[in-house]
């Protein structure tokens, strides 16, 4: 199916793209009749693995667009996986029925897999521990939209740098900027440390959760943490972004502080995959 556009990987994107999908969210933002772009058009999200904002997002993104949707969430359970059928047979069937398939799988080629036998375009919604661009390219705007540009800005991303798809996805976009990027691992407990005072110097701080799905270790200590009374020392003017759905390392007690934007980025989700939609749909190009 080589000639169906897909978004498997923020490899996809370059900056002039990344700018694009930047502009088009922003008008989509304020845009209150964007109800006729996608009339008649469906939208499939087959979901291997749990979900709250990407799923819901993407659906909600694609209704205020004027679409429609087929939902298929648990799909190891609540698809014909369960009678043995593969995942990519699954996604290739929906493609008969929708127009575009949201995709969602543990195994970290799974949404290339799946685009090669679609009759439609498949976007990766989180594959293993691998991908995760439209996450990113949210994570992106979240900063271009609260500090008003990328370049120049330095960023520390604290988690787990091995397993998390979101911060892999994450490095890929940021390297299209002219950024000074740091990072913590802050769950493999073999920590190394950055040197002092670097933290309070970042404009961002880019946190995860421990990915324990991925490699089931619970227990392991957890050195970097907002809103339990030894937190990490902020700029002022900084900025604290999460994926979510977040762990330990920020206590809800954090989310009055002015410097806790996950919420705005949680809310981003929107504008950002309606604008992807339309990039699919072919309304702009990049
Ligand atoms: N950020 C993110 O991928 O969240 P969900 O797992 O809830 O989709």
């Amino acid at each position: 199916m080589d000639d169906i556009k897909h978004i498997l990987s923020i490899d996809q994107f370059d900056r002039i793209g990344i700018e694009e999908i930047f502009k088009l969210s922003a008008t989509l933002e304020k845009e209150t009749n964007a109800g006729d772009y996608l009339q008649g058009k469906i939208l499939a999200t087959l979901f291997f693995e749990p979900s709250t904002r990407t799923r819901l997002s993407f659906e909600a993104a694609f209704i205020k667009l004027g679409g429609q949707i087929l939902s298929v969430e648990n799909a190891f359970d609540n698809s014909s996986n369960k009678k043995g059928e593969p995942a990519s047979e699954c996604a290739k069937t929906i493609s008969n029925y929708a127009d575009f398939i949201v995709f969602r799988h543990p195994e970290g080629n799974s949404a290339s897999e799946v685009a090669k036998v679609a009759n439609c375009p498949i976007i990766n919604a989180g594959s293993g521990s691998s991908e995760h661009p439209t996450q990113a390219i949210l994570d992106l705007y979240t900063i271009w939209k609260e500090k008003g540009q990328i370049d120049g800005l330095k960023i520390c991303i604290i988690g787990d740098l091995k397993h998390a798809r979101t911060i892999n996805s994450l490095k890929k976009a940021l390297a299209n900027f002219d950024v000074e990027l740091f990072e913590l691992d802050n769950f493999s407990g073999d920590m190394h440390e950055l040197p002092e005072g670097t933290i309070e110097k970042c404009d961002v701080i880019y946190m995860t959760r421990n990915q324990i799905e991925r490699h089931g270790n619970v227990a392991l200590n957890i050195k970097f943490a907002l809103g339990h009374g030894h937190d990490l020392k902020l700029k002022e003017k900084a900025i604290v972004l999460h994926p979510l759905p977040r762990g330990y390392e920020i206590d809800p007690s954090f989310d009055a502080d002015p410097r806790a934007r996950y919420w705005a980025q949680v809310k981003n989700g929107i504008a950002v995959r309606q604008a992807l939609i339309l990039y699919l749909a072919g309304y702009i190009k990049l």
